[in-house]
């Protein structure tokens, strides 16, 4: 009886809704490669079954639709608008990946009123049914715009190459994150490295300098990338490294770091709710 009763309560119990994971990946200096491990993760997902979304949120120079060789009509602007629903405004890779442009439109969200406000939310929301990861596609530095969108993310994927200009950058940027939006953990990609010692050392600087200047601030380890003329070479084809070769060094690298990522819990936002992940853009800008 008593073993029923149990059965019964279990079936009863409303199904949780499961809320993407949205991973913010960023820098500090420009140029260290965001934009193609987004492009590459992404379709690494999708080979690991995941539903996924691209969000464009660089306002500078977008340029996910390029990697990805599609040319979008309409971008969020149009939504806030009200003229396209978001269904509308994405566009879809031949791998089932939805890329929402983003143009300009996430430059005036300053600007928004109420009702603007509210129509992205609930457009936003839709998404919640359509996708498992997010990914977001920064612009470098620590401009307010970058800043707002790392802050509503579930991960922070901080990208940093050997360079020093881009460690120092790269610093500069967790740093302004956890003083001025409490942003604790962070994750770490090494691009562009000769071998992995590089990218320890990388990490063992950065993390020193996080112990000494910034206390509780984590920053995790998650992978580094080779260098790898076979990526260039993607690129100026306009194609995904991991579409046109497989076995490359920078492709393996990507693979196992989707892989962790997908693994991984969430640290900063145990809410992955969209409509939360708006409101904290929201909030940033208030
Ligand atoms: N692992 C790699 N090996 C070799 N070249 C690479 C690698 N990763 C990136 N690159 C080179 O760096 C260039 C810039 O990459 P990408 O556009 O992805 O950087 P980004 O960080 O998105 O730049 P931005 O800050 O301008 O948005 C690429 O076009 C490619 O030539
Ligand atoms: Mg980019």
């Amino acid at each position: 009886m008593a073993e029923n009763g149990a059965m019964e309560r279990r079936k009863s119990k409303p199904l949780q809704k499961k809320y993407p994971k949205v991973i913010a990946v960023t820098s500090g200096k420009g140029g260290v490669g965001k934009t193609n491990i987004v492009g590459n993760l992404a379709v690494a997902m999708t080979r690991l079954g995941k539903r996924v979304v691209i969000i464009d949120a660089d306002v500078g120079l977008a340029n996910i639709d390029i990697v990805f060789n599609l040319r979008p009509e309409y971008n969020i602007r149009h939504v806030v608008s009200g003229e396209k629903s978001l269904d509308e405004v994405m566009v879809k890779t031949r791998h089932g990946i939805g890329i929402l442009p983003g143009g300009s439109g996430f430059a005036d969200l300053t600007q928004l009123n109420e009702g603007e406000k509210l129509t992205l939310l609930s457009e936003f929301e839709t998404l919640a049914d359509q996708a498992d990861v997010i990914f977001l596609d920064t612009g470098a530095g620590i401009s307010s715009n970058v800043l707002y969108f790392n802050a509503a993310s579930d991960e922070c994927l901080v990208v940093a190459t050997t360079e020093p200009t881009s460690i120092t950058d790269a610093y500069a940027l967790m740093k302004v994150m956890s003083q001025e939006y409490g942003t604790r953990y962070f994750k770490l990609v090494v691009n562009m490295v000769e071998n992995e010692a590089e990218a320890k050392r990388v990490y063992g600087s950065l993390s020193n300098a996080l112990d000494k200047f910034l206390k509780n601030v984590v920053l995790e380890y998650t992978g580094c990338i080779p260098f790898d003329r076979g990526l260039q070479k993607a690129v100026r084809n306009r194609s995904i490294l991991l579409d046109i070769s497989s076995g490359t060094p920078a492709g393996d690298s990507m693979v196992s770091i989707a892989d962790s990522l997908a693994k991984g819990e969430v640290r900063n936002h145990s809410q992955g709710n969209l409509t939360f992940f708006m409101n904290r853009v929201f909030d940033a800008f208030q």
